[in-house]
């Protein structure tokens, strides 16, 4: 199917798919075993220029649309997702919210090197007590002269041990619940922060998740992003490019699982028979199929609407909560039709089971997009 895409989203796609062929699927399942960081594989994305899609050129970007950013991220997660989300955490969480509400200064100290790939990002909302009620953190930001003093620890930050830059949500006024947070950018070398350990994920686990600790952690007043009390504006902002992200890795991920069920399918014999042969077989391949295709309609429209300059929140809360149902629905399948060997770490879909999970957790967990879907419904 060609999704009506256009020659430069079809040229991107090829290049993307050949990259991760020949690039990223020799070395996935060792990274997975060993929770290994993709360093030189995301030096070679930078240098394609995908680390950051949808950011102007002038600002270091590639300037492309949001379908194209979904095909990248599809296309990388459809052989690894671990490098899918630590891609889209830099394009969707960390470079367009600063697009959006930087100053021309933060767009040239930050934006542009995060766009190259010159530094790495990473997003901090969520805290150890603090997940779906984001508007809860605790995280205090203290004006001191030119600097504010952040106190407080950030969790399950993806590219939390890898990156540069941090935006860090914090909150500026207690007496207010969303319009008493800030957003900052924050780097690793500022006195008083601090990274925990690499945590022991059951899958992604090539990409990096760890807690930041912040100790009296002193920051620019200029580095704010955005006015003081927009911080929560900035976090939802950001989330709702991040879905599209989402989305898109949960629907290579599906995409890839289906093409392991397919190719088993059709060499392994029972009863004198490829199981493809079987009709159960088949039509839980169709099932994949058309929930695969269904997804990426949904976020390729969710994309095509963020292009249009309309609000998008919707749209990308229904793509991430479908696309990340049906991964889980076609990766369960797929280890099904692989029968014991499914069961394996010598075939791939035993790690694809294990990489679909978190679609349905992070960047809101399935339960708030589909509070996001009725409020917007309700309200209308
Ligand atoms: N864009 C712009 N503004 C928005 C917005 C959006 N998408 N969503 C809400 N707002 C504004 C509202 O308009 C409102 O503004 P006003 O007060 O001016 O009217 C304000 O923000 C408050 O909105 P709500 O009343 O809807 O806020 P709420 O407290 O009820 O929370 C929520 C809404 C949707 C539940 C939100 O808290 C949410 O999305 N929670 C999930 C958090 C999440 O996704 N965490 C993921 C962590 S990051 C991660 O996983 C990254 C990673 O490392 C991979």
């Amino acid at each position: 199917m060609d999704h009506l895409l256009t020659e430069q989203q079809l040229e991107v796609k090829h290049v993307i798919r050949e990259f991760a062929e020949k690039e990223i699927r020799p070395t996935v399942a060792e990274r997975d075993e060993k929770s290994q960081f993709p360093t030189e594989i995301i030096k070679q994305i930078a240098d394609l220029g995908f680390m950051g899609v949808n950011t102007p050129e002038e600002l270091g970007g590639a300037g492309m649309d949001t379908v194209t950013y979904a095909i990248v991220i599809e296309e990388l997660s459809r052989v690894d997702p671990s490098v899918g989300v630590i891609v889209s955490v830099n394009n969707s969480l960390v470079c367009y919210p600063i697009q959006k509400f930087g100053t021309p200064d933060q767009h040239a100290r930050y934006l542009k090197p995060l766009a190259e790939g010159k530094l790495l990002g990473a997003f901090c909302l969520t805290e150890p007590g603090v997940g779906s009620d984001a508007a809860g953190l605790t995280t205090s930001a203290v004006k001191d002269g030119d600097d504010y003093i952040l106190t407080g620890e950030k969790a399950f930050i993806t590219n939390g041990l890898m990156s540069d830059t941090y935006i860090i949500m914090a909150r500026t006024d207690k007496a207010q619940k969303t319009k008493g947070i800030s957003a900052f950018m924050v780097d690793a070398t500022m006195p008083g922060f601090k990274r925990g350990p690499n945590e022991k994920k059951m899958g992604i686990r090539s990409s990096d998740c760890c807690m930041i600790i912040l100790e009296e952690c002193r920051v620019p007043a200029k580095n704010m992003l955005g006015k003081e009390g927009d911080g929560f504006k900035v976090a939802m902002t950001a989330l709702d490019s991040g879905r599209i992200g989402i989305a898109a890795q949960a629907i290579g991920l599906a995409q890839g699982a289906l093409e392991e069920a397919v190719k088993y399918s059709k060499i392994r014999e029972q009863f004198g028979q490829a199981i493809a042969e079987f009709q159960a077989t088949q039509f839980k391949l169709a099932d994949m199929e058309m929930m695969t295709e269904a997804a990426r309609l949904l976020n390729y429209s969710a994309a095509r609407r963020k292009d249009s300059g309309q609000r998008f929140s919707h749209e990308a809360a229904m793509a991430k909560l479908y696309a990340s149902d049906i991964v889980m629905k076609v990766a369960m399948e797929a280890v099904q039709i692989h029968g014991g060997n499914g069961y394996l770490k010598d075939f791939p879909v035993e790690r694809m089971l294990r990489d679909a999970k978190v679609t349905e957790i992070y960047e809101g967990t399935s339960e708030i997009q589909r509070t996001i879907i009725a409020r917007n419904l309700l309200n209308a």
